[in-house]
């Protein structure tokens, strides 16, 4: 099994991996994983924790992880994606890899005789919506019919992955973005298939009854020659104190990080008492392991 997409995960197994994430708290989870098993990270792009959480995961799983940063191999000079699998793959029990296209990392997996997770990609993070719906349910206990709202750029590969991963346990979305700029269609129309997914420019609107207000960057990696114009698009859609103020009482803030103070959050508010942006960047060794166990058990 892959996770290329966090459309390749049922609610079940979705729910599967957060009990072995519940049971490794509690010291309950037999680690499975195969003893000096390795997995590979092959990254295309910079990463501080998503990297670091698997390599640690592996670690204290008693595996080895190896990393690879995509400059410094053959796919540089034209390597196949597919050819590069094949042999990484001989090397590996998993690969993790972070890549621009979402095409060639399915590319990745096809070629590969071990389970891919997506690291991310130029249009999802399924990895990081496991870890932000785990973090959640810490703090709301029940899903069903939470309203989660994510502000600023819709678009991003942290919104799509979070909008399917979140519809899927029966969360409510608000994606509130400046006026004229979409989600990406796919995706907002496939969550929308699973649980009720809304979108809107007004920032009053969308933040009515809202139990969880999330953010991403402005810039993604990437996109860095048009950082300029996409600051000014979304100017006006910093989470400030302003902003919290409208949510509900208890709504906590969260950020995938890296975080841009004074960008697409104010530093009052990430380094505020509603934020949970530290204890969901921990979750992710946590829920990196759920997944190395869960695709062992799997195969
Ligand atoms: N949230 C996240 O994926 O962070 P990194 O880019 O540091 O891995
Ligand atoms: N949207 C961001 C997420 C970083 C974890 C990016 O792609 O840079």
């Amino acid at each position: 099994m892959n996770i290329l997409s966090s459309n390749d995960l049922s609610k079940d197994q979705i729910n599967k991996i957060f009990e072995i994430a519940d049971n490794l708290k509690e010291n309950k989870e037999e680690t499975a994983i195969k003893e000096n098993s390795i997995l590979s990270l092959l990254f295309e792009k910079p990463s501080t924790r998503t990297r670091l959480s698997f390599e640690a995961a592996m670690a204290q799983l008693g595996g080895k992880s190896v990393y690879i940063d995509a400059q410094t191999t053959h796919l540089s000079r034209g390597e196949s994606v597919g050819d590069t699998s094949r042999v990484l793959s001989s090397y590996s029990d998993f690969i993790a890899a972070r890549m621009y296209s979402q095409d060639d990392l399915i590319e990745l997996a096809e070629c590969s005789s071990v389970p891919v997770i997506n690291a991310l990609t130029d249009l999802e993070h399924p990895t990081q919506a496991l870890v932000d719906m785990y973090t959640i349910k810490a703090h709301k206990k029940n899903l069903h019919n939470i309203r989660i709202a994510f502000v600023g750029d819709i678009a991003s590969n942290t919104a799509n992955s979070l909008m399917i991963t979140a519809s899927k346990l029966s969360a409510n979305m608000v994606l509130i973005g400046p006026n004229g700029y979409l989600p990406n269609s796919t995706y907002f129309n496939k969550a929308r298939e699973y649980g009720n997914v809304e979108v809107t420019a007004s920032i009053e609107d969308g933040m009515d009854n809202v139990d969880v207000i999330y953010t991403d960057t402005f810039v993604s990696m990437g996109q860095e020659k048009i950082a300029e114009e996409r600051r000014k698009l979304f100017a006006g859609y910093q989470v400030d104190q302003h902003m919290v103020d409208m949510a509900n009482s208890d709504a906590i803030v969260m950020h995938c990080l890296p975080a841009h103070r004074g960008e697409e959050i104010s530093a009052d508010v990430i380094d505020g008492p509603k934020s949970v942006v530290w204890e969901q960047a921990k979750n992710k060794m946590l829920i990196a392991k759920a997944i190395l166990l869960y695709l062992s058990i799997d195969r």
